[in-house]
């Protein structure tokens, strides 16, 4: 395989980054290459025992020695805004910054169901509870000197924005659910926020200034393409259809690229010369694997007018408003 691996990345030593969802898949195999890197990684987890399972793990398989690697896990479910507030005051105690956010963690398709808050589970742990991170660990973000000058926040969507369309009318699915037009719906509302998030740093008086002055900060979204995780199996499982598990782990294995090549557009829109806003993909056939490259999603996910409103119905859902 030719193209961007993480032998490109720099060094982070001195830098903290924030992965959520860090003990399995995609969010594991990016907290060892930040770690293997030099920079401190705060591993979110919604079970500490898992995160410190897969920080041992990471520890003994690791190319650095052990000793080198720092791993701090804590736990954060995004299912609970409360979870959030106490994970991001924690954060708030220990360190005067954080230089990256991953904002990785995430469901795909499982039946419905509602989160601690009452939210629908895809829409209030992959965006919700995504937005009110990002609101909490902000002076932190903005404290920071960042990658390449600027702080980054960085959110995972996944190629199935292109199913999503935003209903205002229902945001929780409460009249219907389809849990594929959930899933996609959430993806496209992680892009919606990215970019929002990103306008809004270029431009706080609200106008849709592209440029701004410099912001010290960049939003960048990705997506890994299809990469063979817990996320399917996990989607199998809560189906209990016996035959879509096999069906998935079969998919798995024949389409899906390992996880570690699947953490690249993360890790490149984390430490490579990308500008605020951009959307990284795998360069591969159909984006579907490869290594990472600057792309363009949907048109929907480019909608002003969605964006704000998303955005609007986040801050008065979760509580939270950015100290931007
Ligand atoms: N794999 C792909 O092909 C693919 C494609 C497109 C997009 N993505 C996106 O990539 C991201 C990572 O997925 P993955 O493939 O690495 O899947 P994964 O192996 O299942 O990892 C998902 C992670 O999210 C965590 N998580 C789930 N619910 C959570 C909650 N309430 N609070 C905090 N963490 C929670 C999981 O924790 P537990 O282990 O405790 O459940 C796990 O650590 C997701 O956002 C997904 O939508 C993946």
């Amino acid at each position: 395989m030719s193209g961007w691996t993480t032998d490109e990345m720099p060094r982070l030593d001195g830098k903290t980054v924030v992965v959520t969802g860090a003990n399995s898949g995609l969010g594991y195999e990016g907290t060892r290459a930040f770690a293997e890197k030099g920079a401190t990684v705060v591993m979110a987890c919604r079970s500490v025992d898992r995160g410190e399972r897969a920080a041992d793990e990471i520890r003994r398989e690791s190319a650095a020695a052990r000793d080198d690697l720092d791993l701090d896990v804590r736990e954060c479910d995004l299912a609970s805004l409360d979870s959030v507030a106490t994970f991001g005051e924690g954060l708030g105690d220990d360190y005067d910054a954080v230089d990256v956010l991953c904002n990785n963690a995430g469901v795909m398709a499982i039946p419905r169901s509602e989160t601690e808050d009452g939210f629908e589970t895809q829409f209030g742990v992959n965006h919700l509870g995504h937005f009110a991170l990002t609101g909490r660990l902000f002076p932190l973000l903005e404290a920071a000197e960042g990658v390449g000058g600027d702080a980054r926040v960085v959110t995972q969507s996944s190629g199935a924005h292109e199913q999503g369309e935003m209903d205002f009318s229902d945001l929780n699915w409460e009249r219907s659910y389809g849990k594929w037009k959930a899933y996609g719906r959430s993806k496209l509302a992680n892009l919606l926020f990215a970019y929002e998030l990103q306008r809004r740093i270029n431009d706080p008086e609200g106008g849709d200034d592209p440029e701004g002055d410099d912001p010290g900060l960049r939003s960048v979204a990705c997506h890994p393409g299809y990469a063979a995780t817990n996320l399917q199996l996990r989607t199998a499982e809560e189906s209990g259809n016996p035959l879509l598990k096999a069906g998935m782990k079969a998919a798995n294995a024949v389409l899906g690229q390992d996880a570690a090549t699947g953490s690249l557009p993360m890790l490149y829109a984390a430490t490579a010369d990308v500008d605020g806003g951009a959307y990284v993909e795998p360069s591969g056939l159909m984006n579907m694997r490869g290594t990472p490259t600057v792309g363009r999603s949907n048109e929907a996910s480019y909608d002003r007018a969605d964006a704000r409103r998303l955005w609007e119905y986040s801050e008065e859902a979760t509580g939270v408003e950015f100290s931007i």
